[in-house]
């Protein structure tokens, strides 16, 4: 009988497979994935990494809003498909993380087209205007859903809204995994996804990549 990581959302054998034939990064992310599993800081896991690379591949985005930097690690992987003339804004509440993330950002040379904003997301999103390609949530899992109308409105036609934890370690899919002090993050992701879903203006799926992922296009 196979034995498997009762966190994982699918076998791990498939997960291995998956990762054995993603060609590995080098420079600045390589060590700041190194870094990350050093400190167990929880930036994107491989394979979510790649889809954001493929969907930032086809689209090209000249605006990027990101909700959850950590150490700046998707934000610089989403900057080597950047627009030449793009910018990214990345929200992180924790402020020696976020100055963290602006050194790397610095080391890495992106400085002029990577701002990081030390602020709560749950405030800083509803106050945003401008208009976004991509926007990628990877921040507050329990607040996505107070997040999407705000992700719609600051959408371009056409742009995609990517949410990483959708699945949430399997709990998202059956009550019978649902740790007692995880039922609100929980009934919240489950209500993101059904919106997202049920909204006229997208068109949304949910990929059980990684912890689960949405992605949505504006109409
Ligand atoms: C999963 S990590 C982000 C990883 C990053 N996107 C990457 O893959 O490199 C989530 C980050 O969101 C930040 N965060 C959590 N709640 C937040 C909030 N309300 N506003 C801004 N940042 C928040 C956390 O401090 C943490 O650094």
């Amino acid at each position: 009988m196979i034995e498997y990581d009762k966190d994982a959302i699918v076998y791990p054998y498939i997960t291995d497979f998956i990762r054995a034939g993603i060609p590995p990064h080098s420079g600045i992310l390589k060590e700041l994935e190194e870094e990350a599993a050093r400190e167990e800081i929880p930036v994107v896991q491989p394979e979510t990494a790649r889809l954001l690379s493929v969907l930032c591949e086809i689209k090209r985005p000249k605006h990027v809003l990101e909700v959850g930097c950590a150490i700046g690690y998707s934000a610089l992987l989403m900057a080597q498909k950047l627009d030449k003339d793009g910018s990214i804004l990345t929200l992180e509440w924790d402020a020696e993380t976020a100055e963290r993330a602006r050194r790397n950002i610095e080391r890495a040379g992106e400085s002029s087209r990577i701002t990081v904003r030390c602020c709560d997301a749950k405030e800083a999103v509803p106050a945003l205007t401008g208009e976004y390609d991509l926007i990628f949530l990877d921040g507050p899992k329990a607040h996505y859903i107070h997040m999407l109308n705000d992700c719609i409105r600051l959408l371009t036609k056409g742009g995609i809204l990517i949410a990483d934890n959708v699945l949430y370690k399997g709990m998202t899919a059956d009550d019978e995994h649902v740790i007692r002090r995880k039922i609100t993050i929980v009934k919240r992701l489950r209500h993101f996804i059904a919106a997202q879903m049920q909204r006229g203006e997208l068109e949304c799926v949910l990929l059980p990549l990684g912890d689960g992922v949405t992605v949505a296009v504006k109409k």
